[in-house]
């Protein structure tokens, strides 16, 4: 099946937001925990993040426009912290609820049932049931015109792992923690390894 642009253009606004959400493939979803400067703490479910580089540890994710996704991004920009937090496989509906649109005052921690958790007096909330989670601090907010949206980039400043899941060179078997992946926005998966195979050079 191929489908043109013009045919895109033509499908139910619902219908086709899932072929395009599909598209990029599975992604890592994780739960961002955040709190406001009036103390009230926030958790949403993203999935659109991404590595930046490895030194200085970065990592960014993308915003949807302000209206649509308005407390994380806020909480941010007036804190500069955050967290990242891994969902696991056996409370997905959980992490999956923490998308609705909660009011401002509410606390999507106690809405979806998730314990906060204060790690080395950092500001930001962690989620407690989490296995691999890491702190961040926001370096630069970059607003994306063509849409309305942000990527959001921020420095890894704390890490908590498991030490059994990470290997003799560093990296790390998240499948192990049963962390999930995600498809668009309501597919949900668990990871298996193929393989790791070496540095690759031109032969
Ligand atoms: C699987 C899934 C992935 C999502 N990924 C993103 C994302 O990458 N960026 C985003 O802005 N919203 C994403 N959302 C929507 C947010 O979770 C939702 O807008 C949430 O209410 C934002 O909360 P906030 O206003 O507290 O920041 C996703 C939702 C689901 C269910």
């Amino acid at each position: 099946m191929l489908i043109s642009l013009d045919e895109l253009n033509n499908y139910d606004r619902f219908y086709r937001a899932n072929i395009i959400n599909s598209l990029s493939g599975f992604k890592s979803a994780s739960l961002i925990g955040t709190k406001s400067e009036a103390g009230v703490s926030n958790l949403a479910i993203f999935s659109n993040i991404v590595h930046l580089g490895a030194d200085p540890a970065l990592i960014g994710f993308v915003n949807r426009p302000r209206e649509a996704a308005p407390h994380t991004l806020k909480n941010i920009e007036a804190t500069g912290f955050y967290t990242i937090n891994h969902i696991h496989t056996d409370w997905i509906e959980q992490a999956h609820q923490t998308s609705a649109k909660y009011a401002e005052d509410v606390s999507e921690f106690d809405a979806c049932g998730f314990e906060e958790e204060y790690i080395n007096n950092f500001f930001a909330p962690f989620v407690k049931a989490s296995a691999i989670k890491y702190g961040m601090k926001l370096i630069e907010v970059v607003p994306i015109k063509h849409n309305n949206t942000f990527f959001v980039i921020g420095e890894v400043v704390m890490v908590e792992v498991p030490k059994e899941l990470i290997t003799e060179d560093g990296f790390i078997e998240i499948e192990k923690a049963n962390s999930c992946c995600s498809l668009g926005i309501d597919g949900y998966y668990k990871a298996e390894k193929i393989v790791r195979l070496p540095y690759a050079k031109v032969k």
